[in-house]
């Protein structure tokens, strides 16, 4: 059928018809909010370039949580920024590591809230890499070369402590080969076989990471991710790595970024049935909160239409510094 007979308009006459044909909805249930703990006391410190994000030290991070589970968001992402770093990245395991410490806090207050725990270890190593690394110097330049297999036992110890610490959900973000299968039996070893693991699986090597990286104190000291992150050019290799974390046991397939990477969502949510995160990054976030406050979008519109349209794109979850302003906004229209 087609014009005249066809009048696509039809459906979209009143709110009602287009509520009755509407296929996306987001909820509060789809979000789940980055939460960044910082040691030390009295510390409620908004990050610079992301307006609405603090930094909590443990003494004021209640409140922060309350509304968090008030607004009917059923998951945070828990992020550490530790007092020491070393070259193994110790404080990301120890067991009164912040994030342990946190978690432990949280699941007291509101056991029904899921805390997931990031395993890596950039914002714990002095030199701000997610594995360890061999450093050679040469005319004062610096490189280092990630070692892959090596760090592996670091981001098991730090995902079991956390586990042990009472993380539900344990999201390596590390990108290291075989992380997967590595933390899966070190769970499993460790009594936590029915902690689930909701792999960073497609990362890429991103510029929209540079607000996080601030935040968390978490830039490389030198060189860059570039041997272990993705290329943002590179589609068929997130099949490879999404495939990769599948046979290792991953429950759940992150895509990150979220903006620039829709394509890889859909594919991802096409080619595998495992749930499909989408990160929506720091510095996506921080576009947003600039060019609103600017005056030259809509905040609001603009931010629910992003998080519809990366659900539309197979998201079944979102992460999302958003999460607190959306879930409000959804309240607010129900
Ligand atoms: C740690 C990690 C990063 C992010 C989440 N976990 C930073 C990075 O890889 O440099 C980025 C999150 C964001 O930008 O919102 N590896």
């Amino acid at each position: 059928m087609a014009y005249p007979t066809t009048r696509l308009r039809r459906l979209r006459g009143t709110a009602a018809i287009r509520n009755m044909v509407r296929e996306t909805v987001i909820t509060p249930h789809d979000l789940i909010m980055p939460v960044f703990v910082t040691c030390g006391t009295g510390i409620k410190e908004e990050i610079a370039s992301m307006p609405g994000v603090y930094h909590f030290s443990l003494d004021l991070l209640d409140a922060e949580i309350d509304e968090i589970a008030a607004l009917g968001i059923p998951a945070i992402v828990l992020f550490g920024v530790p007092e020491t770093k070393d070259a193994v990245g110790s404080s990301a395991f120890e067991e009164d590591g912040i994030v342990q410490r946190a978690t432990r806090q949280i699941k007291a207050r509101h056991p029904e809230l899921l805390v997931i725990a990031d395993t890596c270890l950039c914002q714990y190593t002095d030199h701000g890499h997610c594995g360890m690394i061999h450093v050679h110097e040469a005319n004062g330049v610096k490189t280092g070369i990630v070692d892959n297999d090596e760090s592996l036992a670091y981001l098991v110890r730090t995902a079991v402590s956390q586990a042990a610490a009472g993380a539900d959900i344990i999201a390596p973000s590390n990108m290291m080969d075989g992380f997967v299968h590595a933390i899966r039996a070190g769970l499993d070893e460790a009594g936590f076989e029915s902690v689930p693991i909701m792999s960073y699986s497609v990362k890429y090597a991103s510029a929209f990471y540079g607000p996080f990286r601030d935040a968390a104190h978490s830039a490389p000291q030198f060189g860059d991710r570039k041997t272990y992150q993705m290329d943002p050019a590179n589609a068929r290799e997130a099949l490879r790595e999404a495939e990769a974390d599948v046979a290792e046991g991953a429950d759940m397939l992150m895509v990150k970024p979220a903006m620039a990477y829709m394509d890889i969502i859909r594919t991802l949510k096409e080619q595998f049935d495992l749930p499909v995160v989408a990160y929506n990054v720091s510095g996506e976030y921080s576009m947003i909160k600039a060019a609103a406050r600017l005056g030259w979008i809509d905040e609001k519109a603009v931010t629910l239409e992003l998080l519809v349209g990366l659900k539309r794109a197979g998201a079944d979850t979102i992460i999302t510094y958003h999460a607190k302003d959306a879930a409000r906004w959804l309240k607010e229209a129900e």
